[in-house]
């Protein structure tokens, strides 16, 4: 056992379930053998706590970090902030200017309003537009956080949640009296759509959903969305927390077409800094005015200045076009790798962030397995990739040579199953003993 995996151990008698985020458990990879922790990261290169380098060919901060770790731009203005005092009784004035930056990248849209997370802009968007429109019920397609509005889906029996993120979310601690204020329906499935516009019309605020994500939007999708909701006076919030700065400087739709009447921004935009943004038309927003809407570390300085930075180097650099470039050569090779080893495996995803599939009897022991034996051979793999800025062309040659190695194996054992150092990892959402 390496300190990584003790100190996890430990972890787990302070504090409940062992980390802050379900993704980066080290059950969601590896159990028992996942370096859990790191000492320093650059670039796309990870130390862990024993010394031992990997590349993150996985979720690169879990989404955040677009530019690569420790990016020197937004690490020098992050650093000339701290020295300018992060926190005062005043305000900092880089609200505003990031205001007029997302503005002006989502030129649709009025006004803006901060929070650190995704999962707050989300909380604090639907709050908008329940306080706008003075109706509850919103329509729920993806995953948008942990808070109580969300979560209160799962209140109704059959883990509605699972249908269109992860199994096994409980809903203990969410009031029962917030049952029925949410629906879910899974993208692409305009059928269910339409039965919950039908059933429930004159009731609803909102439909809630990421433009795009794991599957490209069926001809027709969105835009059926776009006009039923302005035609019945709904408002459409598109959460652009993981999508968005992945094809293009800002949210997706932009690339997609389609205008929503709000945004949800977060993650990426602000390259591993606390940020996050609600975004959008002047109407709605004002609606922030009649509830209360505040929290102190909201008006921190670093977050601005990071997505300030990032920003403005992703516009200066074309950012999205070296994303899609990557993206697209690992889709590539992935699937010419499966197909000359004979590993079954599907992909999916936009091409910056693709995730992969083991089809398989038991697709979790596979995804184990390659986990596994990517990390022997020095990377952080999952059946995920997120493409990053920091990626080199060298790296993702590496990468793909190590995933030939590791499809070999699978070959290779035939009708055998793969042979696992420790425990498979999890799928969804459990206690942790
Ligand atoms: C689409 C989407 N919305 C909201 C969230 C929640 O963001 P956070 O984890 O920053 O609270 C996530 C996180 O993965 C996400 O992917």
């Amino acid at each position: 056992m390496g300190r990584s995996q003790v100190l996890y151990e430990e972890a787990k008698k302070y504090i409940p379930g062992g980390t802050q985020l379900l993704s980066k458990r080290p059950e969601m990879f590896l159990p028992d053998l996942w370096p859990a922790y790191y000492d320093h990261a650059r670039g796309c290169q990870v130390t862990d706590l024993d010394g031992n380098d990997y590349y993150d060919t996985c979720f690169m901060g879990i989404g955040a970090n677009i530019l690569g770790y420790c990016d020197t731009d937004v690490d020098k203005a992050v650093v000339k902030s701290i020295q300018k005092g992060n926190m005062c009784t005043l305000n900092a004035p880089e609200e505003v200017e990031l205001a007029k930056l997302l503005i002006d990248i989502h030129p649709w849209a009025d006004m803006v309003r901060y929070t650190k997370t995704g999962g707050e802009a989300l909380s604090v968007a639907v709050r908008i537009v329940r306080a706008y429109t003075e109706k509850e019920i919103v329509l729920v397609c993806g995953y948008h956080g942990w808070h109580d509005w969300y979560l209160a889906a799962n209140l109704e029996k059959g883990d509605p949640l699972s249908y269109v993120h992860l199994s096994g979310l409980e809903p203990k601690g969410v009031p029962a009296g917030l049952a029925d204020t949410n629906y879910i329906f899974n993208y692409n499935n305009i059928k269910r759509f339409r039965e919950l516009m039908k059933k429930y019309k004159g009731k609803i605020a909102a439909v809630v959903m990421e433009p795009v994500r794991n599957i490209m939007p069926e001809e027709g999708f969105l835009e059926e969305i776009r006009n039923s909701t302005k035609e019945e006076g709904i408002i459409l919030l598109f959460d652009e927390v993981s999508s968005g700065f992945r094809l293009c400087c800002g949210g997706a739709h932009l690339v997609l077409g389609i205008e929503p009447d709000i945004i949800t921004l977060g993650k990426a935009m602000s390259n591993g800094y606390p940020m996050g943004a609600i975004v959008g038309k002047r109407d709605i927003m004002q609606a922030a005015q009649e509830t209360f809407i505040s929290s102190t570390y909201w008006t921190e300085r670093i977050g601005l200045v990071a997505a300030i930075e990032t920003i403005k180097k992703y516009k200066k650099n074309h950012v999205e076009k070296r994303l899609d470039e990557i993206g697209r050569g690992v889709y590539k090779f992935m699937l010419e790798a499966a197909k000359e080893y004979d590993v079954k495996l599907e992909i999916s995803g936009i091409r910056p962030l693709l995730h992969y599939e083991f089809v398989y009897d038991k697709p979790l022991l596979y995804k184990t397995f390659f986990t596994q034996e990517m990390l022997k051979r020095g990377f952080l793999a999952s059946t995920a990739f997120y493409a990053s800025y920091a990626h080199t062309n060298s790296i993702i040659n590496r990468y793909a040579d190590a995933v030939k190695e590791v499809f070999a194996l699978i070959r290779n054992m035939g009708d055998k199953e793969p042979q696992l150092d420790g425990p498979i990892c999890h799928t969804g959402f459990q206690r942790l003993t």
